[in-house]
């Protein structure tokens, strides 16, 4: 058979889970691009497809093999065909997953990424090519540069990875491995090369992304040491960051809330349960009422602030008083937005290997019911309660109506108008109408 001349294979990615997940996808896109791939957006048309995968909750990891199944006859049409497994399911699975869907042919863990244009020239015809190390460099330096092109206005960049937490519930410090922060100057040269292709405004990414400590020039960074000095770069408008443990709040990052301009009023800071008790078992290292107090000093800094987090319900022995403790937390703290799980047991977890009985399903189930209504319940009132107000938006992409574009507040809501805007342009708006998920508005000039 005739070579497939170099620049013309494509790639099909498809991203599970968190965005640290949607990053590397892109970065992975990026190094297979030095091997002649372009990326599609179907699996039918692929020379390679490569799922980059999340271990957080069963669900999320038994998708990945209902997925792989459904190529078996693009397998067999084509056996070409490379298949990848790239992400949490590929360092917690290994070559497990191989020997579930034989068909697999190259499995890479998230530390590895920098090996995958290795990996992906030895894999394919029978040739199974897997990598689940932890090596000590760093993969984003090892992986080929960014190319020049333009970007779109909003970017993530990720500064650290790994958990040293341990929280009994999660996967992510066996699945990302210890805590590791890149190098200050690193961030910042990626940093300033966003910005050159387009980029206004930069999520930093980490599990514990308020953990991080960046070597530089004078010792090491924290994270509100890199945020201001990141607010010194030209043309970048907005900062963000995500995800952060509330132990690691400290005092100059909460000041950084009320006095960099540049750093956006919104907060993902997860404190998973309102009860002590079940805080304790989850082995968390807080209280629900150190929590309560950490957001009153947050937003003395940043009065204005939308608080965002995350929970688990039906966590082995939770009773209902635990629960209540939990919705009476979310009542106090009155979230813009929050995410919620019911409780599933991850192998190889503390809170897994123990004996304590499983809530029942039924029980867990209505407390997620009644979590999610309430939380849903404050997400409006926060939105509704911007209706007639004045806020600032980055234009991201045009919106499904003729004329609309669509872009986030500095409170992280998407906002649509059909006045003209330039994708890319930062403007004030005012406005008009929530809707379920979003804010309609119009232009102030
Ligand atoms: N079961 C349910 N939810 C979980 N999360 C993490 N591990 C589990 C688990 N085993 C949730 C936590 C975390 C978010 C990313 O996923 O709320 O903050
Ligand atoms: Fe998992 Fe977050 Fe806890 Fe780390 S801090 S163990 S990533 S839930």
């Amino acid at each position: 058979m005739a070579e497939t001349p170099s620049n013309t294979k494509k790639l099909y990615i498809k991203t599970y889970g968190c965005q640290m997940n949607v990053y590397d996808s892109e970065r992975m896109a990026e190094a297979l691009g030095g091997s002649g791939y372009t990326e599609v957006s179907s699996p039918e048309e692929a020379d390679m497809i490569l799922l980059n995968t999340c271990h957080i909750r069963e669900k999320a990891a038994e998708k990945v093999y209902s997925e792989l199944g459904r190529y078996k006859d693009l397998k067999l049409a084509n056996p070409d065909l490379k298949i990848g497994v790239a992400g949490c399911v590929a360092q917690a699975e290994g070559e497990e997953i191989m020997r579930r869907q034989p068909m697999v042919d190259l499995v890479v863990g998230p530390q590895s990424y920098h090996r995958l244009p290795e990996l992906e020239a030895k894999a394919g015809h029978g040739q199974k090519a897997l990598d689940t190390d932890f090596p000590e460099e760093d993969k984003f330096e090892k992986l080929k540069a960014r190319p020049k092109a333009k970007r779109a206005p909003a970017a993530f960049l990720t500064v650290q990875e790994g958990c040293d937490k341990f929280c009994a519930f999660c996967v992510v410090p066996y699945t990302r491995g210890a805590e590791v922060s890149r190098p200050v100057e690193r961030v910042l040269a990626e940093a300033r090369d966003l910005v050159e292709r387009g980029v206004r405004e930069i999520t930093l990414l980490g599990q514990n992304v308020n953990a991080y400590h960046g070597a530089a020039k004078g010792g090491t960074w924290g994270l509100a040491q890199l945020i201001r000095e990141l607010a010194k770069v030209d043309g970048l408008e907005r900062i963000r960051f995500t995800t952060s443990h509330p132990n690691d709040m400290e005092d100059d990052l909460i000041a950084a809330h009320g006095d960099c301009g540049k750093l956006m009023p919104y907060l993902h800071l997860p404190v998973q349960s309102g009860s002590d008790k079940i805080l304790k078992a989850m082995n968390r290292k807080h209280t629900a009422e150190e929590y309560l107090r950490l957001i009153e000093r947050i937003r003395a800094a940043r009065p204005d602030i939308a608080m965002s987090g995350d929970f688990i319900v039906g966590f082995p022995g939770e009773t209902d008083q635990d629960f209540e403790d939990t919705m009476s937390l979310v009542r106090e703290v009155k979230y813009a937005s929050a995410f919620s799980f019911k409780y599933s047991p991850r192998p190889g977890t503390p809170a897994a290997e123990k004996e304590t009985k499983m809530i029942e399903p039924d029980v867990a189930s209505e407390r997620l019911y009644r979590l999610q209504e309430l939380i849903t319940a404050q997400q409006h009132a926060f939105q509704d309660a911007m209706v007639g107000r004045e806020v600032s938006v980055l234009f991201e992409r045009k919106g499904r109506m003729p004329g609309q574009m669509v872009g986030k507040s500095e409170y992280l809501h998407a906002v649509h108008i059909t006045d003209d805007v330039d994708v890319g342009e930062i403007a004030r708006v005012r406005i008009t109408e929530s809707g379920p998920n979003s804010l309609g508005g119009v232009l102030l000039r």
